[in-house]
């Protein structure tokens, strides 16, 4: 949760795919999201989901025939047009896409959005030869030309039976697009690397040394950092989490391959952010074979592994190119004199300090709870917030450096 969508006014555009069903839950998720949420169903979607279920999860009135409206007094389009913030059409046909790429105003949708002036935000689904079809590829670009965002379908196994693109995306990918459309777009232009999660050490075939990261911090900085409007490119280690759309990830295992990663991009960044848990060592030896249990003992001789912030810190003097670099530094005693320690040793405009021994933040769960260090600056204390809005306030720290305290690059 990041409250950008709080108290917008969403009008939801449903057209008749069989994919419709699938937006019942959208309507919910914004009402969580603190949005207002009015429903505008076509006559075809009125036949895949009832007015009534929209109403009853809306919590409003739905919208459908461009006649049905009780009080003729108001003008129901041009009423719907000037409230809304954002218009998402979601599922959007072929014949919806058409109508609206040719300035049709024959059902009350397409007329809302013809008198609007809100933000359009078009999520086409449907057969993959109907997604193809000349016809519709031309449609969708007229739309875009409009300045009305398309969010591409996902490819995979269609109703229908057959494979191919035109899959209505899950929610969170849109949602994504909806907090991209609100957001101030500041990191245009700018690549950023973030990296995120454990690293895993390999000690034989089946068994690793790890550590507890989820990568839950670095991929809600990526998110915001593309919603933000920058090139995005996410190194990371093993997790679960499934990458934010539009962000290139390149997923890596040990330290060494991390490091490897962060410098074959480091000519292009304009802002690193090092979230990863890369482990400080590795198994000195990796057996090739599974270690047997045999002995009641087994002493394990570990090697350091780089320390690619120490390595980025110094490398950055030698670059022309400005750079933000920002340090995460996880901490279960002396947080604040460590982390200071590390932000001046490392040579970081930011360091990101956490208490990883306190409940509701550090690792794994979806809350934190931070310090920011910055050089010469008073520390920020960060209050708990969502991961999410903790990125929010870290990237807003980011392009404040940004905005010209980097102009010279550091001595
Ligand atoms: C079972 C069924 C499923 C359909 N699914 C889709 C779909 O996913 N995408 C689409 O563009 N049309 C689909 N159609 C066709 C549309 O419902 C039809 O073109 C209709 O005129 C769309 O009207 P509307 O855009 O005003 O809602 C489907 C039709 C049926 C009968």
């Amino acid at each position: 949760m990041n409250y950008i969508l709080a108290h917008k006014k969403i009008i939801m555009g449903v057209s008749g795919s069989i994919a419709a069903y699938k937006t019942v839950d959208w309507v919910r998720c914004l009402g969580r999201e603190g949005a207002e949420v009015n429903v505008v169903l076509t006559e075809a979607a009125a036949r895949f989901v009832t007015p009534l279920t929209f109403a009853a999860l809306s919590g409003n009135r739905v919208y459908g025939a461009m006649f049905d409206s009780v009080d003729m007094e108001e003008i129901p389009h041009i009423k719907l047009a000037g409230q809304a913030d954002l218009i998402l059409v979601a599922p959007a046909t072929a014949q919806t896409i058409a109508r609206l790429a040719h300035g049709f105003a024959d059902d009350l949708l397409a007329a809302i959005i013809l008198a609007s002036q809100a933000k359009i935000v078009i999520c086409p689904a449907m057969n993959s030869r109907m997604y193809l079809h000349a016809a519709t590829r031309r449609n969708l670009k007229i739309l875009a030309e409009f300045g009305y965002k398309i969010v591409e379908p996902e490819s995979g196994s269609m109703a229908c039976g057959e494979v191919g693109p035109g899959r209505l995306p899950e929610w969170d990918m849109v949602r994504r697009e909806l907090c991209a459309v609100f957001s101030p777009q500041d990191l245009l232009g700018k690549t950023i690397i973030v990296s995120a999660g454990p690293t895993h050490e390999p000690l034989d075939p089946v068994r690793y040394l790890g550590n507890r990261s989820s990568g839950k911090m670095g991929y809600a900085l990526a998110a915001v950092a593309r919603q933000r409007g920058a090139r995005v490119i996410l190194i990371s280690g093993p997790t679960h989490i499934a990458p934010p759309a539009g962000v290139k990830t390149v997923r890596v295992q040990t330290a060494v391959e991390m490091r490897d990663a962060v410098m074959k991009y480091f000519s292009e960044a304009d802002i690193i952010i090092k979230a990863a848990a890369v482990s400080d060592f590795r198994p000195a030896r990796r057996s090739e074979q599974k270690i047997k249990k045999s002995n009641a003992q087994l002493n394990l001789l570990l090697a350091a592994n780089p320390d690619i912030l120490l390595e980025l810190g110094q490398k950055r003097k030698k670059r022309a190119k400005p750079l933000v670099l920002v340090g995460f530094a996880a901490e279960s005693e002396n947080h604040l004199k460590e982390a200071q320690r590390k932000l001046e040793d490392k040579n970081l405009d930011l360091l990101v300090v956490n208490d990883i021994l306190a409940e509701d933040s550090g690792f794994a769960v979806d809350s934190n709870r931070v310090t920011i260090l910055s050089c010469g600056k008073e520390k920020i204390e960060l209050p708990l917030l969502s991961k999410e809005e903790t990125a929010g306030r870290i990237i807003d720290e980011i392009v404040g450096l940004l905005g010209g305290k980097l102009m010279v690059e550091k001595k």
